[in-house]
């Protein structure tokens, strides 16, 4: 109940009614003493009356004059010097005076809030201005303790009406809200619920229809936002589809190409100088078809698997990728060079580390053979308290546009014949794996840089 939107409504507006009736109660309480007192004034002027019939009243007249009136004693100016005057004994002494002719509003707020408190009994002087102008002045005393109780009662029934509105607007305003309200935001709640069971089913994607502008607003926003999604979801659905199809296609392909490869190898052996001639460019077109199909295949296997870190010597890591591609360049005018902090120690994958500096620094040697001139590899390391740094800098050709643009992108970068644009794809989908980045941080005539950071994370090393 407190927790929800109609229940929450609903006890606030009962407070907010009663509030609302206190502030109206101390004004209402002040004019019902007054109308009280003027009443009695007015009563007792008439009572008062009598006498100019008659100067001498008899005692049980008199005394039935004020006891009808409801007060102790009358006095009525007429004019300066005549006056009419009733009285009867007084229980107690007058112990407090009120002119009702010169009041303002919060000395009647005052004083009524002072009779309820005040209980005691007492006789109380009240000095009014006759109604008609029959007189200069009225004066009467009389007993406080009846103003008391109908003033409590009067002011019982004004709390009790305060509390029958309050319930009474409370309930429809609960009403109101459940039907306006609660009841749209959990049909808009339902029809969520309903899609996320199946984003994909586009019928089940919301058709705004709420009377209140702010929630069709949501509901349009919602709408919009399921449509985009259902879409989205459909078409990674057939991309993978597509992607499944791929797959068996490259491998079939490859099993079919590995079956000419065997072919092939016997044909090489063939006395025909033509085919002779021809054979080992076939071979290498078929080699790398293989390859392409492989690295397909490699590719669909969704994600890599995620790091498993350990404790990985650098310089050895190093060492070991520059050794391989030393191999690979015989006697072409290439350097390598290597400035690794020999006690960096780094938290990585060592086999996904080591394929990724492998890639760079191949893509490197690779564009620095193609461009036919003589060139340099260096890799370099640094770490500061927050990561490792690792730098793969060339002097060859630098990136051409096209793997610029499709950096990292998978098939899509790659410019070199025989080659599949997967390398850098596979090392930037490494190093993320890692919580790292890879970026190119700079690439022009003079040649490519590439920069690996790791950050160390909090987990010591
Ligand atoms: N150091 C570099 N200097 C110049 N060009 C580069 C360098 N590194 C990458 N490239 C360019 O970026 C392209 C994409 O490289 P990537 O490693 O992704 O694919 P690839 O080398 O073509 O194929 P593979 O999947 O066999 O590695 C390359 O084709 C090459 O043109
Ligand atoms: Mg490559």
């Amino acid at each position: 109940m407190l927790n929800s939107l109609s229940g929450r409504f609903l006890i606030l507006t009962t407070i907010f009614v009663m509030l609302a009736e206190v502030l109206i109660f101390v004004p209402s309480i002040a004019r019902f003493r007054e109308d009280y007192l003027l009443a009695h004034l007015e009563r007792a002027q008439i009572a008062s009356l009598a006498l100019l019939a008659d100067d001498m009243l008899n005692p049980d007249l008199e005394k039935e004059l004020l006891e009808n009136a409801g007060v102790f004693n009358v006095v009525l100016r007429r004019d300066e010097v005549r006056q009419l005057m009733l009285s009867s004994p007084m229980p107690h002494p007058i112990s407090a005076t009120f002119d009702l002719r010169d009041a303002t509003a919060m000395t009647l707020i005052r004083d009524a809030l002072v009779r309820l408190v005040d209980a005691d009994q007492e006789v109380i002087r009240v000095i009014g201005a006759p109604v008609r102008d029959a007189g200069l002045l009225i004066e009467v005393t009389m007993d406080a303790v009846p103003l008391r109780t109908a003033m409590i009662d009067y002011g019982a029934r004004i709390l009790v009406l305060s509390a029958v509105i309050s319930v009474i607007t409370a309930l429809m305003l609960f009403l109101a809200v459940r039907v306006f309200l609660v009841k749209p935001i959990k049909r808009v709640v339902g029809h969520m619920l309903n899609y996320a069971e199946a984003p994909e089913d586009s019928r089940r994607i919301i058709t705004p229809g709420a009377g209140i502008r702010e929630l069709r607003e949501a509901e349009t926003a919602l709408q919009s936002l399921e449509t985009e999604l259902t879409q989205a979801l459909r078409q990674k659905e057939r991309l993978a589809q597509l992607g499944g199809a791929v797959s068996k296609i490259s491998h079939d392909l490859r099993n079919i190409l590995t079956s000419a490869q065997l072919f092939v190898d016997r044909i090489e052996g063939s006395d025909d100088p033509l085919v002779k001639r021809l054979a080992p460019k076939l071979v290498g077109s078929i080699t790398r078809a293989v390859h392409l199909c492989e690295s397909t295949l490699a590719f669909g296997k969704a994600e890599e698997p995620g790091p498993t870190l350990s404790r990985v010597q650098l310089a050895e890591t190093v060492s070991d990728v520059i050794e391989a591609e030393r191999l690979a360049v015989d006697n072409y005018d290439l350097s390598f060079a290597e400035d690794i902090p020999a006690m960096l120690t780094l938290r990585a994958d060592p086999e996904q580390l080591y394929r990724v500096l492998s890639n760079l620094v191949r893509n490197a040697r690779q564009a620095i053979v193609a461009s036919g001139q003589p060139g340099e590899i260096a890799v370099s390391a640094r770490e500061d308290a927050d990561a490792w740094w690792i730098e793969v800098a060339d002097t060859g050709p630098g990136l051409p546009p096209k793997a610029r643009e499709h950096l990292f992108v998978a098939f899509q970068g790659g410019t070199r014949k025989g080659g599949t644009g997967l390398g850098l794809a596979i090392s930037h989908e490494l190093i993320r794996g890692h919580g790292g980045t890879l970026t190119l941080l700079h690439s022009g005539p003079d040649g490519s840089t590439f920069s690996i950071c790791l950050p160390k994370g909090d987990g010591a090393l």
